[in-house]
């Protein structure tokens, strides 16, 4: 049986990967010149693979550079941050667990070596080491380029969670005037919208002004039916326009659900992709992330239901006497309560013109539900 050309769920680069040429022009224009930037979009838009396909790109033409990665979705504390950047800088420069030994010996000297249960080594510094060491920790990027004559692109991926760390105010502080005189290392830090925006936003925060800011959006039709289209077709089946665009305009050019929807229909289709093929993908979409939502949609209150249907009503003067009457939705001010309760909630989002559902797949689950 032939494999799914599709991919979804983990980081996507090469022949997965479609689109993004204007931020990935711009991204290798910033490791070439060190100039830090920050990438935000909601969840699943594709910063992470965004990241990971420019640096592979970028390397296969610039020799000179090493890249670090460094991702703090599960790092919950200050001190394994420092721990984790440590190592993630060291792997970088290293080919090996001996050369990362040695480094480790002269770049961070008194530090212990261990290894993780799938062999890789890691640098454990604890809370002693930290106090006395934090500024040679996080100038470790400055003394590779001094030690290895290259330069260095720090990727950090999640920055936002930093702020769940305790005293996380006094970390930014350090990390930006640490990080601000790093010639010849560029930062690239990227997370999901809300707690991104607090850190660099805030004119009076340590990161204001830290880098060049990249808002991701979702792709456009065009391109996403493109690699739809040539993905059935190099399988050796075939998908129509118009049920291409279908499935786009399902999933509302969602990076993710595009690429789980697709999935879902190849596996169920046979040579031709048909309508009922389009039916059944789409109920099943729906389930598979039913449990997602279930619990979300079961805890709002009958006013944010209301809002809820408004919106999913098309109805855009949400804050007018009309709309207020009519869906019960109180006053002004609690709408305004509710559209923050539900932007926190990450339910939805504000685009240019218009408020929106973040994800496509709740919305269609609401649709079932409460419209
Ligand atoms: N440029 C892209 N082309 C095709 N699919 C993409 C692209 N970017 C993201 N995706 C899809 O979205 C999913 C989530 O991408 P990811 O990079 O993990 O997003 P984020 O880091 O913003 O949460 C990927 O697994 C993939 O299915
Ligand atoms: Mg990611």
């Amino acid at each position: 049986m032939k494999q799914s050309p599709f991919k979804f769920g983990e980081i996507v680069t090469g022949q997965h990967f479609t689109n993004r040429e204007t931020e990935i022009e711009s991204l290798q224009k910033n490791f070439l010149s060190s100039q830090n930037t920050i990438i935000i979009s909601p969840r699943r838009y594709g910063k992470s693979s965004l990241v990971k396909e420019a640096s592979e790109r970028f390397l296969n033409i610039e020799k000179g550079y090493y890249f670090c990665f460094l991702d703090c979705m599960y790092v919950y504390s200050e001190e394994e941050f420092y721990s984790r950047f440590a190592t993630a800088i060291l792997k970088a420069a290293c080919n090996n667990q001996e050369e990362f030994i040695q480094l480790a010996k002269k770049a961070m000297k008194g530090s212990r070596v261990t290894s993780t249960v799938t062999g890789e080594p890691l640098l454990e510094l604890d809370r002693n080491y930290i106090k006395d060491n934090i500024y040679a920790i996080l100038n470790l990027p400055r003394t590779i380029v001094d030690k290895k004559q290259k330069k260095v692109i720090v990727c950090i991926d999640e920055f936002q969670n930093i702020s769940r760390f305790d005293k996380n105010h006094q970390l930014q502080s350090r990390l930006r005037s640490a990080w601000q005189h790093h010639d010849q290392v560029g930062y690239i830090l990227y997370g999901s919208r809300n707690r991104m925006t607090e850190i660099f936003n805030m004119t009076n925060g340590p990161f204001y002004k830290f880098g060049e800011t990249l808002y991701l959006n979702r792709i456009r039709t065009k391109r996403l039916r493109e690699y739809v289209v040539n993905a059935f077709h190099s399988t050796g089946k075939e998908i129509s326009k118009d049920i291409c665009n279908a499935v786009i305009d399902t999933v509302e050019n969602h990076p993710y659900y595009l690429q789980q929807f697709a999935s879902i229909i190849w596996f169920i289709s046979g040579k031709k992709v048909t309508k009922a093929d389009f039916s059944e993908a789409k109920k099943a979409l729906i389930s598979y992330n039913l449990n997602l939502y279930i619990e979300l949609l079961d805890n709002l209150t009958n006013y944010q239901i209301g809002f809820l249907k408004a919106l999913l009503s098309k109805e855009d003067r949400l804050y007018s006497a009309e709309v207020i009457s009519a869906y019960k939705l109180g006053s002004t001010a609690n709408v305004r309560r509710m559209y923050n309760a539900l932007t926190n909630k990450g339910i939805i989002v504000k685009e240019v013109d218009r408020m929106a559902f973040a994800d496509p797949v709740f919305k269609l689950i609401a649709e079932e539900r409460i419209l």
